[in-house]
């Protein structure tokens, strides 16, 4: 979502004639982007802003924008009065409206046309918002405080913006939100708006990010047997493999249900790679309930899941993290391992088998199941080839072209 967000930043500067520069150095403005899912990522934002002191004090001339989730928990003041060198503070409710704070550091752009070029994933790649905010009350989480309630996009602004990212070049379109298979606008149902998304001329495969298992319907498990453009991966935060954990998250379903949920996107899809998120050690989190996800990570033949200590968002004393840092590293590990040869398993099951590739350079493609795969030649940027899997390793395949 940061990084969509960031993608709309950049327009807005191209549309004044900023080109983009990893070199601090070299630029005139400075955007931080910032997120605050964990006190780390908060913390990172925080270093981050400190260490731009000395660049202003260069070039008092440069302009600093600090926007996003941190910027809106923290809030404009508190931040102008901590770093009083930073120009603009937007949070992540009023990003939408970052272009007046352009207008007001660097005065009306003389275009109006948005170039669609995309910077922060390979050119053929194009994300897509379709809903901003999030409506669930998951107990860990600070996305809806920071974000705001769900927000869905009109399909018509959907189509437009996925129409124009095609046009500029874009194969792969990633629908963007905190809960996109809650999509609804009037009669557009989720289901209904990727069959529309489908139909875009240009389009070869549409993914979408993150859904929430309790949105997944017949309707869209139809749609995935038909479209083979649909890609055969879903990420599926799942958050914990122990049902009493799963309550106290208020995640809305059991392990159980969430592994039959997989067995039908399954069904509908034979070889979906599925990925997902686990939080280890939330508030009350036994051994038992641990080894509970411990479990889950095996019975979900998972191809890769990102795991997070977990990282107390209030000041409630309930909320607070009561395992020792010691045994919460502990499971972390202990869960990264268990992930990491269940996916080598899921990898080696593609060998010997064709995947459809997305080629980004002439060796390195994704295939539809969100594999990394390398060739030794063959590929072009933005070309579609079927490549026979040979070998895998540390969640790369490698093959050939057919
Ligand atoms: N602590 C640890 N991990 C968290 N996530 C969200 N909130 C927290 C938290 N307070 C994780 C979830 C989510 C991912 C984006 O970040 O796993 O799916
Ligand atoms: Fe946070 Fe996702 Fe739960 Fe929304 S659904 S509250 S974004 S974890």
């Amino acid at each position: 979502m940061n990084e969509a967000d960031s993608e709309g930043i950049a327009a807005a500067f191209r549309r004044r004639g900023y080109t983009l520069t990893e070199d601090i150095k070299k630029a005139d403005a400075v955007v931080v982007n910032t997120c605050t899912v964990r006190q780390k990522a908060e913390d990172k934002a925080i270093s981050q802003i400190g260490r731009l002191r000395v660049w202003k004090e260069k070039r008092p001339e440069g302009k600093i924008f600090v926007v996003g989730c941190a910027a809106q928990k923290l809030g404009g003041k508190y931040l102008k009065n901590r770093f009083p060198f930073v120009d603009e503070v937007v949070g992540a409710k009023a990003i939408e409206q970052f272009e007046d704070s352009l207008i007001r550091q660097l005065g009306p752009s003389p275009e109006t046309e948005t170039s669609h070029q995309n910077i922060y994933r390979s050119p053929q790649t194009a994300y897509v918002t379709i809903m901003r905010g999030c409506s669930h009350k998951c107990s860990y989480c600070i996305v809806p405080a920071v974000r705001g309630p769900a927000v869905f996009l009109s399909p018509e602004a959907v189509l437009a913006d996925a129409q124009a990212k095609l046009a500029a070049g874009a194969k792969e379109i990633v629908l963007l939100g905190q809960t996109v298979n809650a999509y609804r606008h009037n009669k557009t149902t989720f289901d209904r708006l990727l069959r529309k998304v489908l139909q875009l001329p240009g389009l070869e495969r549409l993914r979408f990010m993150s859904p929430h298992p309790l949105y997944f319907d017949g309707a869209f498990e139809a749609l995935l047997a038909e479209q083979p453009k649909l890609a055969r991966h879903i990420h599926l935060p799942a958050q914990s493999g122990s049902d009493k954990i799963l309550k106290a998250m208020r995640r809305g379903y059991t392990s159980g249900e969430y592994l039959n949920l997989i067995a039908r996107l399954r069904l509908a899809a034979p070889g979906l790679a599925v990925s997902t998120d686990f939080i280890v050690g939330y508030p009350g989190e036994t051994e038992k309930d641990f080894k509970d996800t411990l479990a889950m990570v095996e019975a979900g033949r998972f191809s890769l899941a990102y795991c997070f200590k977990y990282s107390p968002r209030t000041d409630q004393p309930e909320m607070a993290a009561d395992l020792p840092n010691e045994e919460l590293e502990n499971r972390l590990e202990r869960l990264l391992a268990a992930v990491k040869k269940n996916s080598l398993l899921v990898l080696n099951e593609r060998i010997g088998k064709i995947e459809e590739v997305l080629f980004e350079t002439e060796n390195y493609g994704r295939a539809s199941g969100n594999f990394a795969v390398r060739v030794k030649a063959g590929g072009a940027p933005g070309r579609m080839e079927r490549v026979l899997v040979a070998g895998a390793e540390k969640n790369t395949l490698n093959g050939k072209i057919q």
